[in-house]
């Protein structure tokens, strides 16, 4: 398995608040994600027994200069952003991940995978796109830039994998804490020892959904398009919207190290909202879309 490093961004000081005493073992579920993880968070943490209603997560969320992390009385963590919380919630997917099909999810039409495709989610964010890709079956490996998004995601998979239904699932998942670019490129390197060493490893899909603009779901006359949810307003305070550069770059590096031989065609695919322009403007090999979402296919 490529070993790639977390980015080393500076360390991030979060607040976490625990609802009871009952929680202190979670808490330390938590310092030990992080730890195993590296990811670069420090902890100051906090019990918190007061009743946390919409106007004291309000109040809470305007005082700090951190960012809150709240662990309530089911061991969900969520990230407190503008006064709403957000979380993985993964069990709220339970249907729609066990309908999945190439009929109810565009994403399949898109991604044609097979139960032994080897699947790359790049901008993993919430993780509920990653899970539509590995309800096929096929192992993924989830990509995260941030780290705060990185233990949401380690938090909801260890949460999510104590359900015996979900269990499978689970374990197809793998969560790193790092930038797209460098594990693409930490990937090509492996590929090339591979070939000389006659052992090269193959990526069957790699999928982006990178930010965009948040006032680019709708268009401005029309009113058509997306919504910006509160999963995706809350990604909004965190990360950027790639220039075009940086467009090129994750496109053309993806592309790269997607599986070239005969068999089996790499593909990259690429979530747009509906009316968004094309990434890095580059035209796709096939599109599919509904009236929010475009997916954008390029085979390689
Ligand atoms: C639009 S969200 C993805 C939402 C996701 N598809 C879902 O279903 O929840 C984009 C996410 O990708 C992450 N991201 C953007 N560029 C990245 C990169 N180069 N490497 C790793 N993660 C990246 C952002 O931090 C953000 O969390």
């Amino acid at each position: 398995m490529t070993n790639v490093k977390p980015i080393p961004t500076a360390h991030i000081n979060c607040q976490l608040f625990y609802v009871s005493e009952a929680q202190a073992g979670q808490v330390e579920n938590l310092k030990a994600l992080i730890a195993e993880h590296s990811l670069p968070i420090i902890l100051d943490i906090e019990l918190f027994p007061e009743k946390l209603n919409q106007k004291r997560r309000q109040q809470l969320s305007e005082t700090s200069t951190q960012p809150i992390l709240l662990l309530d009385e089911k061991n969900k963590l969520s990230w407190l952003s503008d006064g709403l919380s957000v979380a993985p919630e993964w069990d709220k997917l339970q249907r729609r991940v066990v309908s999945a099909g190439r009929k109810s999810e565009l994403l399949l039409q898109a991604a044609k995978i097979t139960s032994d495709s080897t699947v790359i989610d790049a901008t993993a964010g919430f993780g509920h796109d990653s899970l539509i890709l590995a309800s096929t079956g096929a192992q993924v490996t989830m990509l995260e830039q941030q780290p705060l998004m990185a233990l949401l995601l380690l938090a909801e998979q260890q949460r999510m994998s104590a359900l015996p239904n979900w269990q499978k699932l689970m374990s197809r998942l793998q969560i790193i804490n790092t930038d797209a670019l460098s594990y693409f490129a930490k990937l090509q390197a492996d590929a090339i020892d591979g070939i000389k060493e006659n052992d090269a490893k193959v990526v069957d899909i790699i999928y982006l959904d990178p930010m965009f603009p948040e006032d680019s779901y709708q268009d401005s006359k029309t009113g058509k398009g997306a919504k910006v949810g509160k999963h995706m307003q809350a990604l909004h305070q965190l990360a950027r919207p790639p220039t075009l550069e940086q467009e090129k770059q994750l496109l053309q590096s993806a592309q790269a190290v997607v599986s070239q031989d005969g068999e089996k065609q790499g593909r990259v695919v690429v979530k747009r909202p509906q009316l968004a322009p094309l990434l890095a403007n580059q035209q796709p090999s096939e599109s599919w879309h509904n009236e929010a979402v475009r997916f954008d296919g390029y085979f390689v």
